[in-house]
């Protein structure tokens, strides 16, 4: 993706060094953050410097090989036991931060090199996988669309291109009229901060809505798709999403709104038999009493938004039951959220 005329990928790797774009400072500085050690990855996917589900896979495969560098010595197979739990450790819903970690753990134990092999090939499959769902996804499009994508599955959330995003960065390019309204996303508004920037730099015309403004547009006629992402997916279709996805999913079906869900096959969990057995990160209840932005200087600032003394609650995720999701957009093509599809879909990988 190209930011200030230089072309980026979220996460990459160079020696032995992890660098990734740090998205906490997004969108009001652009900046790249570097993790020498395996710790350092972890670190940063931990405190979401990088987040989204196929770019938390790529830098945790790039923390299996960074360890498998490290410890190439002594204590050898302990330390490496240890640095994968830390690694997995580290998010529990992201079904490409396991997948990615088995591969180059897999590939780390004929050696450190091939180890490090593994993580760029899981990397870059990301890449072509999330530039194939654009390529299906973008037949969704008719000739003037309007969209509403919640959270951030774009280029920040992959390793580039994106999944919910890259059928519209396409569909504009093909000259279709396409229109975004994003949802902020609270608490941490990967929608108005990161959705939107990544829209603004493309030059796709889009506006920032209030999470609770989804259902009124909804009852007006005003969204013609909805498209999210998946942090996971359960073998009957059942999808883990940012929080607040669910919701969108049984407006949709009310007003008869195709409801899609686009993901490479590498979020499929098919040892997950139903969505109920997706784990759900619970966070740091400061990410919903506290704000972050800048101050009229452009100086980093937070602040207290709630009433002081008062607890929060904060599930980053919750699961669309499969029966609200109108297809899943994957690099094979869009299959149906049921049982069967997927399995024969997983059959094909
Ligand atoms: O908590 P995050 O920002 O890592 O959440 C992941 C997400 O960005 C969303 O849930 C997204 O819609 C799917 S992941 C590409």
């Amino acid at each position: 993706m190209l930011v200030n005329d230089k072309i980026y990928q979220t996460v990459w790797i160079e020696g032995s060094t992890v660098y990734m774009i740090q998205q906490n400072l997004l969108p009001f500085k652009f900046e790249i953050h570097e993790c020498k050690t395996y710790w350092d990855t972890c670190m940063a996917i931990t405190d979401m410097t990088i987040r989204g589900a196929g770019a938390i896979g790529a830098a945790a495969g790039y923390a299996m090989a960074q360890a498998f560098l490290q410890f190439r010595d002594s204590e050898k197979a302990i330390s490496i036991r240890e640095a994968r739990q830390d690694i997995e450790n580290t998010r529990p819903t992201a079904r490409n931060l396991f997948y990615a970690v088995d591969r180059v753990y897999k590939a780390g134990l004929i050696s450190p090199e091939s180890a490090m092999v593994e993580a760029q090939k899981v990397a870059q499959k990301d890449a072509s996988d999330s530039k194939t769902i654009g390529e299906y996804g973008c037949e969704l499009f008719k000739r003037k669309t309007n969209v509403l994508t919640h959270c951030n599955a774009g280029w920040l959330a992959f390793v580039d291109y994106g999944t919910a995003l890259a059928p519209i960065y396409l569909a504009a390019k093909q000259g279709k009229e396409v229109f975004v309204y994003v949802d902020e996303t609270r608490p941490r508004n990967q929608g108005a901060k990161l959705t939107a920037w990544e829209l603004y730099n493309n030059d796709i015309p889009h506006i920032i809505i209030p999470d609770n403004a989804a259902a009124s547009l909804m009852a007006q006629g005003k969204i013609d798709i909805i498209i999210v992402g998946a942090d996971r997916i359960a073998a009957n279709g059942d999808a883990a999403n940012k929080i607040g996805t669910l919701g969108r999913a049984i407006l949709a079906k009310e007003f008869n709104i195709p409801f899609y869900v686009a993901a490479p096959t590498s979020t499929i969990d098919i040892n997950c038999a139903t969505g109920k057995e997706i784990p759900i990160e619970e966070r740091n209840q400061e990410e919903v009493l506290f704000q972050s932005g800048i101050d009229a200087n452009n100086n980093p600032v937070q602040i207290l938004v709630c009433s002081p003394g008062s607890k929060a609650l904060n599930p980053a995720f919750d699961v669309t039951p499969s029966k609200y999701i109108t297809g899943i957009i994957t690099e094979k093509g869009i299959v149906k959220a049921h049982h069967q599809s997927i399995k024969k879909l997983m059959e094909e990988v």
